[in-house]
C-alpha cells in the first residue's frame, strides 16, 4: 500500500513533468557554474555584492557595534522592534523624503502586508497588468476591488478609473478610495511608468483627489535619483506617491533583501497592528538591517554615483551597439528577436539596466545557450512568469560589466540571430 509521502510525491512528479515537457521546468544554476560565467543577469546591477565593496562596507558596520545582538528576538509587536532598526527606519525615510519607512524581512513580505491590510472595504485597486507576483499576492488576500489597466496605457488607465467612478457612488462621491499601484522600472519588461502622464489622468478623472498612487522601486533603488533616492525622487514627486516600497536585495546588494515601505505613521501603525507577516514573524535582524545600512552608505557616496553613471552608460552602450549592429533592421524585419523596448529605452531621463530579448519560436533557451558557451550568464523567463509566447532573454547590465563584454554579448545576439534565417524556414 502506498503511504501518504508516496502518493504526494506521485501527484507532484506528474506535475514537475508536465512543466518539464513544456520546456517550463525551472532549475537553478549551481553556484559553482555561475562562478565561471559573467554575470548579465542578477539584479546587483551596481555590483555592490559581487564587487566585494558592500562585504567591507558591511563589515565596518559590524565593528562600530561590537556589541550587537544577531537575532531580533520576536516579532516586531513584541520586543523584536529594537533600537538599531529604529534608526536605520529613520534615517531611510529622510533618504528617500518620505514621513517615516518600515521594514520587512523582503520586498515581497513588504508587498503581501501592504496589499492584505491598507485597502479598506469599498476601495478599489487598480494596477498595471505587469505588477509584481507579490502585489498579486497581496491583493489577493485583501478586501478591496482589483482591476488591471494594459501596461503603460494611460488612455486604458483613464478609462478603467472612469469606470470605476461612474459605477461606484462611493468612489464619485470620494468617501472611497482608489489606490493605483505601479512599477518604476518593470522587473521582466525593463520599461518605466509614465507617472507624470497617469498622475494627470487620475487628477482629470477623480476631481475630489481620493486615489492614492503607490509605486514599487525594486528596480530603481539606488540606481535612479539624487543620490540613489529612486524614481519618484527623480521627479520630485514624493508627495504625489504616499507608499513607496524600495527593495534591499537588488541593487542595494543586500543579503535577505529588506525592504523599506515609505509611508506615513498611520499606515505604519496600522501594518504593526493587522498585518499578519509583520505580527506572526520575526523582525528582521541586526545582521540584515547592518547589511541594508551599509548598501545604503554606499549607494548615497561618490563611489554609488561613480557606479550609477557605470551603469547608465553601459546600458546605453549595450542598446546602441545592438540596435546599430548593420544586420539589425534585417533582423528585426524577419522578426527573430524582438526589443520590446526599442523605442523607448532612450526616451527618458535614464535607462533600466533590465533589456528583455524576446527571440520567435521559444528560442529563448536557445540563445542562453549560446551566450553560455561563450561564458557569459543569462536569465531566461517563460510563461506563466511573461505572457504566453512572450519567453524571454532578461538580461541585466551591470556597472562592473566591461565595453569589451557589452560589445561582445551584443555581437553574439546578432550573430545567434542570422544563425536562425534556414531554422526558421523549417519550424
Ligand atoms: C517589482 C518587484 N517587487 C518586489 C520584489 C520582491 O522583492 P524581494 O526580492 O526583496 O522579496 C521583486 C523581486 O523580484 C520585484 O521585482
Amino acid at each position: 500500500m502506498n503511504s501518504g509521502i508516496d502518493t504526494l510525491c506521485h501527484k507532484l512528479e506528474q506535475t514537475l513533468a508536465r512543466r518539464r515537457e513544456k520546456g517550463r521546468l525551472m532549475v537553478p544554476p549551481s553556484p559553482a557554474k555561475l562562478d565561471d560565467l559573467i554575470d548579465f543577469s542578477s539584479n546587483d546591477s551596481l555590483d555592490l555584492s559581487t564587487s566585494g565593496a558592500l562585504t567591507k562596507a558591511f563589515m565596518n558596520e559590524i565593528k562600530t557595534h561590537p556589541a550587537f545582538t544577531v537575532g531580533s528576538t520576536s516579532s516586531r509587536i513584541l520586543d523584536g522592534t529594537k533600537q538599531y532598526l529604529l534608526d536605520l527606519e529613520r534615517d531611510i525615510a529622510k533618504f528617500h523624503r518620505a514621513e517615516t519607512a518600515m521594514f520587512f524581512n523582503s520586498g515581497f513580505d513588504a508587498n503581501v502586508a501592504l496589499w492584505s491590510t491598507i485597502p479598506q472595504p469599498g476601495d478599489f485597486i487598480l494596477h498595471d497588468e505587469y505588477v509584481h507576483a507579490s502585489i498579486h499576492d497581496g491583493m489577493r488576500r485583501g478586501r478591496a476591488t482589483t482591476l488591471s489597466f494594459k501596461h503603460n496605457d494611460c488612455q486604458a488607465f483613464g478609462s478603467c478609473l472612469e469606470k470605476i467612478r461612474t459605477e461606484n457612488s462611493g468612489i464619485a462621491e470620494g468617501s472611497q478610495v482608489v489606490f493605483i499601484a505601479l512599477e518604476s522600472f518593470y522587473s521582466m519588461d525593463g520599461d518605466s511608468a509614465p507617472v507624470v502622464e497617469l498622475l494627470e489622468v487620475a487628477h482629470k478623472t477623480l476631481p475630489r483627489k481620493n486615489f492614492i498612487f503607490s509605486i514599487d522601486e525594486a528596480h530603481s533603488n539606488g540606481i535612479v535619483g539624487p543620490n540613489g533616492s529612486g524614481f519618484v525622487s527623480h521627479y520630485g514627486l514624493e508627495e504625489q506617491f504616499p507608499i513607496r516600497l524600495q527593495t534591499c536585495g537588488k541593487a542595494l546588494g543586500s543579503t535577505g533583501g529588506i525592504a523599506a515601505l515609505l509611508c506615513n505613521e498611520t499606515i505604519k501603525f496600522t501594518l504593526l497592528n493587522y498585518a499578519r507577516g509583520v505580527i506572526f514573524s520575526t523582525a528582521p535582524s541586526f545582521v540584515s538591517a547592518a547589511a541594508v545600512r551599509a548598501g545604503y552608505d554606499i549607494v548615497g557616496s561618490k563611489e554609488g554615483e561613480d557606479r550609477r553613471k557605470r551603469l547608465q552608460s553601459n546600458v546605453y552602450r549595450f542598446y546602441h551597439q545592438l540596435t546599430s549592429h548593420p544586420d539589425w533592421p534585417q533582423i528585426k524585419r524577419k522578426g527573430t528577436i524582438y526589443l520590446p523596448t526599442e523605442h523607448t529605452w532612450n526616451l527618458g531621463p535614464f535607462q533600466s539596466p533590465i533589456v528583455p530579448v524576446v527571440p520567435r519560436y521559444d528560442l529563448a533557451d536557445d540563445l542562453a545557450k549560446y551566450l553560455e558557451q561563450a561564458k557569459y550568464w543569462v536569465n531566461t523567463v517563460h510563461y506563466p512568469i511573461v505572457p504566453d509566447k512572450m519567453d524571454r532573454v532578461r538580461i541585466v547590465l551591470h556597472a562592473d560589466n566591461t565595453q569589451q563584454q557589452i560589445d561582445h554579448v551584443a555581437v553574439l545576439i546578432m550573430q545567434w540571430a542570422k544563425k536562425q534565417g534556414g531554422r526558421q524556414a523549417q519550424l
